[in-house]
């Protein structure tokens, strides 16, 4: 009797567990759908967590705003001819896409910005790295792994994984060299993203069911360091007696050069080259931006009844210290953490108040 009462209530939940989802994917498809930011909008939001990179964030928002706009405007008209069927209006329409290309040194918020972009229209984001692609049956089994990771990270919904975005890591490494002496496979797998990123239809295969789910929608953002390109851009700016900022001179046949195919640039018509983060931006991440690694510490001690204050004098020396790592915002969180270690370790129970870090504890925390 009882078993049987459990048994009825839990059909019940899952029943009921079944309709909330159903309401929140539909919820997610009319989200995205109903994309109305404009790009100033979208680069007003980014503002708030990505500091610098004025023009970068600028490029950004735009392309995705106009992506984002552009798909959901057709798949809209087309779901009227089709009376709301959205796989129809999947398979049926036809964007013209403006992939992503971003270029600049580690930890300047690349990928960052792709990630909190995606967040900010609603969209699932999903991280490849291509150094670990292999050429041997590349557009088979990367692109299922790719859209298997859009699916995850879609809550199993394949509308909305189609819909996603996903970023490739290091395209750079990818290049092939012109000299002999390097393996020319980063040739094979350059041709291989470039059905990829045009949009390859798969069937996922987990367990019973079959999904068939393509990259046509799909929005690629492509990031890498590209070492010498400012090398190269130079060097041909000198050759055509060409003056000014380098980064406003770049063409394809740089990246070209750089050893790059030529179609699979094509496909990223839209460049945006990050600049290194000045020790004033390193600076505005800890005290302005909403992820603030400085502001976790603060949340964390605040916890312990403890009210961290970093002195301007302190903020700008672990600016400067993060600067000369050269990993970008990515060296802040570690300086922070060394410079704090021992109080985090002391501190809670034995001291509640205001714990004051200035410039000499700084110095003598990290000699
Ligand atoms: N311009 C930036 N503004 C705010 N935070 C940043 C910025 N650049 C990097 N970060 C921080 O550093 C981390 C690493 O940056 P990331 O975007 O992954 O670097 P990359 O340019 O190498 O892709 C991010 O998760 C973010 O916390
Ligand atoms: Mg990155």
């Amino acid at each position: 009797m009882l078993d049987r009462m459990s048994e009825y209530r839990r059909e019940r939940v899952g029943e009921r567990l079944r309709q909330v989802r159903a309401q929140q994917i539909a919820e997610a498809v009319r989200h995205i759908l109903e994309f109305n930011r404009t790009p100033a909008e979208l680069k007003r939001e980014l503002d708030r967590f990505v500091m610098g990179q004025e023009q970068g964030k600028k490029t950004i928002a735009t392309a995705i705003a106009f992506h984002y706009r552009r798909l959901a405007h057709a798949l809209k008209s087309s779901m009227v001819q089709d009376r709301g069927d959205i796989d129809a209006a999947l398979r049926k329409t036809r964007t013209p896409k403006a992939n992503i290309l971003l270029i600049g040194p580690t930890g300047c918020g690349k990928t960052y910005s792709g990630e909190r972009a995606s967040q900010l229209v609603g969209v699932p984001f999903v991280v490849e790295d291509l150094t670990k692609f292999s050429e041997v049956g590349y557009v088979g089994q990367n692109t299922s792994d790719i859209l298997v990771d859009l699916l995850i990270s879609a809550d199993s919904n394949p509308h909305i994984a189609q819909m996603g975005m996903v970023y490739l890591d290091e395209l750079d490494k990818l290049a092939s060299e012109p000299v002999a002496y390097k393996d020319v496979s980063g040739r094979g797998v350059q041709k291989g993203l470039l059905r990829l990123v045009e949009g390859v239809e798969n069937t996922i295969e987990l367990g019973p069911e079959r999904i068939p789910l393509s990259t046509k929608h799909v929005l690629f953002i492509a990031g890498g360091v590209y070492g010498n390109l400012e090398d190269i851009v130079c060097r041909r700016m000198a050759r055509n007696k060409l003056k000014g900022e380098w980064k406003d001179f770049l063409l394809t046949e740089d990246l070209v050069e750089f050893g790059m195919e030529r179609q699979l640039m094509g496909r990223f018509p839209v460049r945006v080259l990050y600049d290194q983060l000045s020790t004033g931006d390193l600076k505005d991440i800890m005290t302005r931006s909403e992820d603030s690694p400085l502001r976790a510490y603060k949340n964390d001690l605040k916890a312990w009844d403890i009210d961290l204050v970093v002195t301007e004098e302190a903020l700008d020396e672990v600016a400067l210290r993060a600067e000369l790592e050269g990993t970008g915002a990515r060296g802040l969180t570690g300086i922070l953490h060394r410079i704090l270690l021992e109080d985090m370790f002391h501190l809670p129970g034995s001291y509640v108040g205001e714990f004051r870090v200035d410039l000499a504890y700084v110095r003598e925390r990290l000699p």
